[in-house]
């Protein structure tokens, strides 16, 4: 398990180029199932969670290259078996089982287990195939799906008790692009990853509209052909240094190249209400970001897009922590997704977690002790508070990280932050 040493108090500055959303390529590289013909990927961040679902998607039976962020997929040859020792690493494996419902009519697919950001079902997955025709038997911790009678087109809403769900409308969207009629999504998510995955799927002749919006119509189409797509770049990646530049730079700022001022609303609307400065070049593509001189803290509540998304939730702690003030963070999608406050009261920090919400008291500086990443966003949070705190902060399972951020060590040290990651 390989640990990051962060030499904390070293300003940032210069510029980083995005890279492409994890969580658009995860669902993506799932839909090259749908078809027979060769699909092409470019901009694959080259993280563990997409190397994960490339080794899933061969051991289905497709064919799989990948050259740097390029990734060029053939499934003319695929099983509907996904093998539980691969699933069992992601719980966004489970974006395979729409895909080869529609494609194959059945699929075998492990439950996906527990979750250290809490409880997270999948019985609006489960509704939304349900809905269209599949039939589906739990046995031994996996779900074993057929549709005996093809699938069929049908009006199904998504909501569930903490909104819509992005994976759950991905997976519906996927099986249905060749289901018999058409097929209504209500309450559908609208984060731009279902955006991108619809495109991705009109690109192989789906027929989607209201991708984006609440409501998404499907008409089912006899066949899908290959196609060729770029993933958008990673909103909250961008984000993350975003937050980085507000923390840790100097007052010239960083800059971030390769990004989507659309898909930055809510994280920049926060920054600027917290004192700091963003500024846009005129296209939307690179963003600089320069810590405010008088900035102070803010009340925070994560919503479904275009809401305040809960994967920039425990960044913003980590910038609330060494701002003056108080600031309230709220996460109503995942109310326990808070593992990261704790660690970071082993740094110094004052924060009260309770049902849900969190309550910041900044304090004016963070001290390094040896923290544990618990999660993907959590670890993200923890070396940004490394990057400000007094002393050399040691952050342990830095694995947690891999799985999202493409090369966080060589884009911080490009910045001028000092650290190493220490293999073991
Ligand atoms: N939910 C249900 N039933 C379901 C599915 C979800 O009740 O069948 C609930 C969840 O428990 C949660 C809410 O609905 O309270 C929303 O969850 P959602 O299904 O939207 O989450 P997801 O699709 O599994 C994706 C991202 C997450 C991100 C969430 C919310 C991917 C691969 N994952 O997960 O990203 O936090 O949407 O925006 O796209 C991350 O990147 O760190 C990450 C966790």
């Amino acid at each position: 398990m390989d640990k990051l040493i962060v030499h904390g108090g070293h300003k940032l500055s210069g510029s980083v180029n995005i890279s492409g959303a994890k969580n658009a390529s995860l669902p993506i590289l799932a839909a090259a199932l749908l078809t027979e013909e060769d699909v092409i990927i470019r901009r694959v961040p080259d993280v563990s969670d997409t190397n994960y679902m490339i080794q899933i998607l061969s051991a289905l039976g497709a064919e799989v290259e990948r050259s740097s962020g390029t990734v060029r997929v053939n499934s003319a040859n695929i099983t509907h078996d996904a093998p539980y020792e691969l699933v069992r690493k992601m719980r966004a494996s489970i974006c395979v089982m729409g895909p080869l419902l529609a494609r194959l009519g059945k699929a075998r697919v492990s439950l996906p287990g527990g979750c250290v950001i809490g409880d997270r079902p999948v019985d609006l997955h489960l509704k939304g195939l349900k809905a269209i025709g599949t039939e589906i038997d739990m046995e031994g911790g996996n779900m074993d799906m057929t549709t005996p009678n093809g699938l069929t087109g049908a009006e199904v809403d998504l909501r569930g008790k903490n909104g819509p769900t992005v994976l759950g409308t991905d997976n519906l969207m996927m099986a249905a692009v060749l289901a018999k009629g058409t097929t209504v999504i209500e309450s559908a998510a609208a984060e731009p990853e279902v955006v991108d995955l619809a495109n991705f799927l009109i690109g192989m002749g789906a027929k989607i509209s209201g991708a984006g919006t609440s409501r998404i119509t499907i008409e089912g189409v006899e066949k899908l052909h290959g196609t060729e797509h770029t993933i958008i770049p990673d909103r909250i990646e961008a984000g993350t240094f975003m937050v980085a530049g507000a923390m840790a730079a100097g007052e010239e700022g960083i800059t971030l190249h390769r990004i989507c001022k659309e898909h930055l609303v809510p994280v920049t609307e926060k920054l600027i209400e917290a004192g700091h400065q963003v500024q846009f070049n005129d296209a939307g593509t690179s963003v600089t970001v320069a810590p405010g001189k008088h900035p102070q803290g803010a009340k925070i509540i994560t919503a479904p897009h275009p809401g305040f998304p809960t994967d920039m939730q425990a960044q913003f702690s980590s910038l609330f922590a060494v701002t003056k003030g108080i600031s309230v963070i709220e996460d109503t999608i995942f109310p326990q997704r808070f593992m990261h406050c704790a660690e970071m009261s082993r740094m110094g920090a004052n924060i009260k977690v309770d049902n849900g919400t969190a309550v910041i008291e900044g304090v004016e500086k963070l001290s390094a002790a040896p923290v544990m990443a618990s999660d993907l966003r959590a670890s993200a949070a923890l070396v940004l508070s490394a990057l400000t705190a007094e002393g050399s902060t040691e952050i342990n399972r830095l694995y947690h990280i891999d799985r999202g951020y493409e090369h966080i060590d060589e884009k911080l040290l490009t910045l001028g932050a000092r650290l190493e990651r220490v293999r073991e």
